[in-house]
């Protein structure tokens, strides 16, 4: 048991979160319902119920018990993309690409005699892709006018999935108890946490995990979800942690990233996870739950406040989780190569309030 005090409660239910903080001068908020894409992108609607209740709940019940200070994570899929670069029309020469946020957008090229509205609407589907928000308003040629969307087209925010406006909206509240009863609230954005302990196997396991599961079970070939040249980064979790505490000391009460700003691709992801034992696998890329097409932390804010940021190099935390759950797989035994495979989350309905899923807790039952 790694705490004092251990109480399993299902935090949708608004007493359930007073009983939790009573007494508590600092709450940190972490639980929700969460996964990584083979669980979020098969449930939107009971993601945003249960992880509303949840968060809207224990803030109001940290505010009744007049806890100091209240720490929140949000997501990476909650921060809204900018809109993008333009202020001005931007003309595209050869070759047609465009560098958006760190991805490369391929945008198509014109035949001789085309520039007809096929080309047009596929540039503007490869641009929403990457979450620009720019309309092609004029094409010719290899040439492509790009201007930002209007203002009246434009959504105010645009989180990724439900997951991620769940987040947002409770960002929001927090801001709100922040300035209206004076609540010290903290909010950070974590991008992409992974370490020993996480979820490693069942469909909601983050890719890194999933990544180390299939290099220590695969036989002769690797399956990768989408072309593998996806982009993000991952957080290690101690680096999470103290993230977590060094923004509950400060002052800065706006959201900030907490997250590493080293990108990788996934292709690249998964060298470094076979590379622990020096394992050489075909990666095989089947169609799957991909969500965004790139996404890395910008640290300018938080070196800026807390005069720190994540340090921890993937391959290093990498080969920490690796280990881990090759320790997990050694555990269960059986046959591995059913871990060979990620699985993708049925769709599901919330659960009657106040009642747990039969899995809650049993890592702390083995302890
Ligand atoms: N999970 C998983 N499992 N992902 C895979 C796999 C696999 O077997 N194979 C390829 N991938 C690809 C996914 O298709 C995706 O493009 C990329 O690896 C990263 O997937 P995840 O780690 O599952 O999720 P994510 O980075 O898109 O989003 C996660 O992080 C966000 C915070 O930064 C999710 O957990 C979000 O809920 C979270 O907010």
């Amino acid at each position: 048991m790694f705490c004092h005090e251990f109480i399993l409660a299902d935090l949708r239910v608004y007493d359930n979160c007073a009983k939790v903080v009573k007494g508590c001068e600092h709450v940190f908020n972490l639980a929700a319902d969460m996964g990584g894409m083979g669980f979020i992108q098969s449930n939107h609607g009971v993601i945003f119920y249960n992880n509303t209740m949840i968060s809207f709940n224990m803030l109001e019940a940290a505010r009744k018990e007049g806890v100091k200070r209240c720490v929140g994570g949000g997501a990476a899929v909650g921060a809204p993309p900018k809109p993008l670069l333009v202020a001005a029309p931007v003309s595209l020469c050869r070759p047609s690409q465009l560098l958006l946020r760190q991805q490369r957008v391929h945008l198509p090229r014109a035949r001789a005699d085309d520039d007809g509205p096929e080309r047009w609407a596929e540039g503007e589907r490869r641009l929403a892709r990457c979450g620009a928000w720019l309309r092609v308003v004029h094409t010719y040629r290899t040439r492509m006018s790009l201007l930002p969307h209007a203002p009246r087209r434009l959504p105010t925010r645009q989180p990724q999935d439900a997951y991620g406006l769940e987040k947002l909206a409770s960002e929001e509240l927090a801001k709100h108890y922040g300035k209206d009863f004076g609540m010290e609230t903290r909010i950070a954005r974590f991008h992409n946490i992974y370490g020993p302990y996480g979820t490693w196997k069942g469909g909601r396991e983050k890719a890194p995990a999933a990544f180390c599961r299939k290099a220590l079970t695969s036989a002769s070939e690797i399956e990768m979800w989408g072309d593998g040249l996806q982009t993000r980064s991952f957080t290690f979790i101690d680096d999470c942690v103290e993230g977590i505490l060094r923004l509950t000391k400060s002052d800065f009460a706006e959201p900030l990233n907490l997250g590493s700003d080293e990108m990788v691709s996934m292709n690249q992801m998964m060298e470094i996870a076979l590379s622990f034992e020096g394992k050489k696998l075909p990666i095989k890329h089947i169609p799957g739950p991909e969500g965004v097409r790139g996404r890395n932390s910008n640290n300018d804010l938080i070196k800026e406040k807390l005069g720190w940021a994540p340090s921890i190099s993937l391959a290093d935390g990498l080969k920490v989780t690796y280990f881990w759950i090759k320790e997990q797989l050694q555990k269960e035994g059986g046959d591995a190569a059913k871990y060979a495979h990620s699985t993708i989350v049925a769709t599901l309905a919330p659960m009657e309030l106040g009642a747990l899923r039969a899995s809650d807790a049993t890592e702390f039952e083995k302890k």
